[in-house]
C-alpha cells in the first residue's frame, strides 16, 4: 500500500521523504489554508521534492472553470493528479483530463455507486473518506470494501486512495481490504511506529548493553 501524506507543510513531507514514508502527496483547499501559503507556490515545491502524484484540487464548480484551473495547474509538473469533486462537472472534467493522459482523483466519495462512476469516468484515483462516514456514525471501511469488491469485479485501474484517515486502525484496515493508497496527516503516519514494548524493548536493550562496558567500534 502507498503512503500519500495529506498536507501542504513542506517541512513535515521532508521529514516523511527522509525516512522513505511518502510515496505521494494530497492537498485541498482546507489544508492550504491551514499551511498560510500560497497554492501555486506551495503545490510546486511539493511537486518538485515528492516524486510521486501530488493531488492538486480544482475549485470552479462548473466544467469550463474546473478546465482552465486544471490547464494552470497541471503545467506545474508531470506528477500533478487534478482533484475533483465527485459531481457532474467535477466528473465530465475527469473524463476530459484523464483522456488527456492527466491523472485525476475523485474526491468527497461518499457512496461505492459514486466510485463506481468515477472509475467509469477514467479516474486515477477515487478518494472515499473514511473519517468523515465515521463522523456521522456510518463505518467508512465498510465503503472501501464495496469499493475493492465493485473494482474487482470489473478491472476497473482507478486506484483506491482511502482519505479522511484519522488514526493508526483506520491504516490497518485499509491495508487489510487492499485499498492501493492510504493518504493520512504526518502525524498519523508517525504514530504508526508506536508500541510501548518497542520503547521497553529499547530501554532494556539500552541498559544492558551499557553495564557490558562495551562499544561498537
Ligand atoms: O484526504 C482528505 C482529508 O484531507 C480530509 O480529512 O480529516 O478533514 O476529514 P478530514
Amino acid at each position: 500500500m502507498k503512503f500519500f501524506a495529506d498536507t501542504a507543510d513542506i517541512d513535515d513531507i521532508r521529514k516523511l521523504a527522509a525516512a522513505n514514508l511518502v510515496d505521494g502527496v494530497t492537498t485541498n483547499p482546507s489544508l492550504i489554508k491551514k499551511s498560510g501559503r500560497d497554492f501555486i507556490e506551495a503545490v510546486t515545491e511539493i511537486a518538485g521534492l515528492v516524486k510521486g502524484p501530488v493531488s492538486a484540487e480544482v475549485v470552479a464548480t462548473d466544467h469550463a472553470g474546473m478546465m482552465k484551473e486544471a490547464e494552470r495547474l497541471r503545467k506545474i509538473g508531470s506528477n500533478i493528479a487534478i482533484k475533483v469533486p465527485l459531481t457532474p462537472d467535477g466528473l465530465m472534467t475527469c473524463k476530459a483530463l484523464s483522456g488527456e493522459g492527466t491523472m485525476v482523483n475523485a474526491t468527497l466519495c461518499f457512496t461505492a455507486n459514486q466510485a463506481l462512476l468515477a472509475a467509469k469516468a477514467g479516474a486515477a484515483f477515487i478518494s472515499p473518506f473514511l473519517g468523515r462516514l465515521d463522523d456521522i456514525g456510518q463505518p467508512g471501511i465498510e465503503l472501501i470494501a464495496d469499493i475493492r469488491l465493485i473494482y474487482d469485479n470489473y478491472d476497473f485501474a482507478t486506484e483506491i486512495l482511502a482519505a479522511s484517515v484519522r488514526h493508526p486502525i483506520h491504516v490497518l484496515e485499509v491495508a487489510k481490504l487492499g485499498a492501493d493508497v492510504m493518504t493520512a496527516p504526518p502525524a498519523v503516519i508517525w504514530q504508526l511506529f508506536n508500541h510501548p514494548l518497542t520503547d521497553k524493548g529499547v530501554e532494556s536493550f539500552l541498559s544492558d548493553w551499557k553495564a557490558t562496558g562495551q562499544t561498537i567500534a
